[in-house]
């Protein structure tokens, strides 16, 4: 809701209140939601909604741009405030949609006639709060832009900064540190979101707890800067790192989207942003659909796989009660490691039978959706695509490119790559009537160059090309199920997600490392985007192993698949598979859709995932270490009902009992079958994990 008395503008969320001063460009306060008090009576903390230079204020800016007569200086002043009952997309961008108004705040330069646009939106059933920017060029010539921050919010008091970082196979791992003083940067320059630093941050004190993150896939930028004055300055948007828009008289240029919100700790937080992404990120006919449980044979397989194999896995895939077979890397050109092929989007029939088209109707035959790998912004050298059009590959005339992972990147930045991408991978889901589609992207950007673009706008130019090809392959496939990945998830942002309703969380399986690859991930996004896979033993990236039991409860914090040759387990391997699907069908609402929370003990670590009513939960809790003499593990739970009374029952166990949720919640209390001298004599190093079952008993 906004509520706007002459310039005081007040954005109210169920549990938030942003309160603006117009004219002078102030934030006056952004929490904990207020009373009905007078807003008009906040005081001025010098706090600005944008800033740029030839003011006095040295703090890094949100906005820089070179006029025409070489000055950078801007002198914006208000103009106007307007309350938008319609949500304005943003040309060529993604972003947030759903009910809701819109502020819409413009500032003019009148020595140069420059106009920024500042927008806010509430959405009626969000916590979250949208912001976007954009320059128009009303001046007589062109200006060059140096920088456009999607939002600039101005706090006071000390912070600390957590950011979620990692590389490939250790995504999203979670750091926290003092803000400081001086600038701290959470930030990518390799043209994607990044397994390095996801740009989804956390700026938190004693008071609470603000989240930032941004609708975009590219190169980001947060920087938290404590100044000497009292004041923290955060940005968020578009990196400014070669970053050089030449903006020509009349035209306009569009910050990506980015999110903010306001909560009194972390736990609260992660609630608030997962039912925005749930509901106003994700879109489409998989938005609210349980997500399917699937067989991939990446990791079963890798490239060394024939049609009678692939078969036998699906076959087996069904039997267990999957209900989705993936078909990954390796089913074109004459792709059998990862040297060739990519660009070569026909069958490679010797290893797929008589073809896709023959394949996925077999595995369809069998009762299976069919679901397909693709790359498709890459070339390989060795690929026909390479040999008819070298230069459609992205890379610097008269200099070797880099390659990674054997392969080039396609130049995205080009129309006419573009067409090819979308024409090539729209028949390749036409002609296998796939069901789902893996799109996948393994390498970073090193030579970034495409003909006729200047380098400081390839980086974006680029974004620009991948989601108007992205937007034309969903929105010609609606009922198909786009699951993003990124060697894992490096792509794992907001920008992803408004395509992809669902993203593979990380190439590394181990359940161990899995726990907080997968606990980082929740603080930003649900578990409903979380792709997670059940894989063989010893583990493939870590050589550890761990029972089939303790990976298919890790694998419940998201979206359950199984990546493993299943015809190579044994009998009672294949029956407890069977029935852990049959479980998590049964429970799949729950566990895909409830309110989750991760579970930290000393030693512990897990999630629970609380139905909307409160009356049911499943709780994994996982033993990470283990020496003799150690007290048995306590945990406390969390989201429950405390007035209730919950039968709590250990699954693939005889024990049940009756407990409060208060003394669930409250008291640490050791629950059985986590730890258990049996368990010890048998165990291997492994993590020992345990799902727990509530159902609230009626009294
Ligand atoms: C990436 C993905 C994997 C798999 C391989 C195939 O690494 O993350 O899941 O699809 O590519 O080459």
């Amino acid at each position: 809701m906004i509520k706007k008395k002459g310039q005081y503008i007040r954005l109210d969320t169920a549990a938030t209140t942003l309160v603006i001063r117009a004219d002078t460009a102030e934030y006056l306060y952004y929490g904990q939601r207020l009373g009905g008090g007078d807003i008009a009576a906040i005081p001025s903390a010098g706090k600005k909604l944008f800033s740029c230079p030839g003011t006095n204020d040295y703090t890094e800016y949100s906005l820089l741009f070179e006029s025409a007569d070489g000055g950078f200086a801007a002198d914006l002043q208000f103009s106007k405030a307007r309350v938008l009952a319609e949500k304005p997309e943003i040309p060529g961008l993604p972003s947030s949609y759903g009910d809701g108004k819109t502020l819409e705040l413009k500032y003019v330069d009148a020595a140069s006639r420059l106009s920024l646009f500042l927008y806010y939106t509430a959405f009626d059933n969000s916590d979250v709060i949208a912001v976007s920017s954009k320059l128009v060029n009303g001046t007589r010539k062109p200006v060059r832009l140096r920088r456009l921050m999607s939002l600039q919010l101005d706090l006071t008091g000390d912070y600390s900064v957590v950011t979620f970082d990692g590389g490939w196979a250790r995504e999203r791992q979670r750091h926290e540190r003092d803000a400081g003083y001086g600038i701290f940067v959470n930030d990518s320059k390799s043209g994607y979101s990044s397994h390095a630093h996801n740009p989804f941050i956390e700026v938190k004190n004693e008071y609470g707890v603000y989240g930032f993150n941004l609708v975009y896939s590219g190169n980001h930028k947060e920087t938290v800067e404590r100044g000497t004055d009292g004041r923290t300055r955060v940005l968020v948007g578009i990196n400014d790192y070669m970053f050089d828009w030449a903006l020509p008289v009349g035209e306009t240029f569009s910050s990506p989207e980015a999110v903010m919100c306001w909560a009194p700790d972390e736990d609260a937080l992660s609630l608030r942003m997962h039912a925005f992404v749930g509901e106003h990120i994700v879109r489409g006919k998989w938005k609210r659909r349980e997500r399917p449980v699937l067989v991939n044979n990446w990791e079963g397989t890798y490239f060394d796989f024939n049609e009678e194999k692939i078969l036998s896995i699906a076959a087996a895939a069904k039997e267990a009660g999957a209900e989705l077979f993936v078909l990954d890397d390796g089913w074109f050109g004459h792709r059998n490691d990862d040297t060739s092929s990519l660009g070569d989007w026909y069958d490679n029939v010797e290893k797929t039978g008589g073809g896709l088209a023959s394949l996925a109707d077999k595995v369809r035959a069998m009762g299976l959706s069919f679901g397909i790998w693709v790359e498709p912004e890459m070339i390989s050298e060795d690929s026909d695509l390479y040999r008819a059009h070298p230069n459609y590959a992205m890379k610097l005339p008269g200099r070797k490119p880099v390659r990674l992972r054997n392969q080039l990147m396609l130049n995205m930045a080009d129309e006419r790559v573009q067409n090819f991408v979308v024409r090539t991978i729209c028949d390749v889901i036409a002609r296998s009537n796939a069901d789902y589609v893996k799109w996948d992207f393994n390498r970073s950007m090193t030579d970034c160059y495409g003909k006729g673009i200047p380098s400081g706008e390839y980086f974006h130019r680029y974004m620009l090309g991948y989601y108007r090809v992205v937007c034309k392959i969903t929105k010609r496939f609606p009922f198909v199920l786009f699951e993003g990945c990124a060697g894992g998830g490096g792509r794992l942002d907001l920008g992803s997600l408004c395509f992809f309703s669902q993203y593979w969380t990380s190439d590394n399986t181990d359940a161990r490392e899995r726990i907080a690859i997968q606990s980082g991930t929740s603080y930003g996004y649900p578990q409903t985007v979380m792709g997670a896979h059940v894989s063989a033993c010893p583990n493939h990236q870590t050589g550890a192993s761990n029972s089939l039991e303790a990976r298919f409860n890790v694998a419940c914090e998201g979206l359950l698949g199984y990546e493993l040759d299943l015809t190579k387990l044994s009998e009672e391997e294949r029956a407890e598979i069977a029935s852990q699907i049959s479980f998590y069908k049964e429970n799949r609402k729950l566990l895909q859709f409830g309110d989750h929370y991760r579970l930290q003990g000393k030693n512990t670590a897990g999630f629970i995932t609380v139905s909307k009513d409160r009356n049911a939960a499943i709780a994994v809790v996982n033993l990470l270490e283990w020496h003799p003499g150690d007290p048995a593990p306590c945990i406390r739970l969390k989201g429950l009902n405390p007035a209730a009374n919950y039968e709590v029952s250990v699954r693939g166990s005889e024990w049940v009992r009756c407990i409060g949720g208060d003394v669930l919640m409250q008291a640490d209390i050791p629950l059985p079958g986590l730890f258990d001298f049996e368990a010890a004599k048998r165990w291997s190093g492994g993590i020992m994990s345990r799902m727990y079952i509530l159902r609230r008993q009626r009294s």
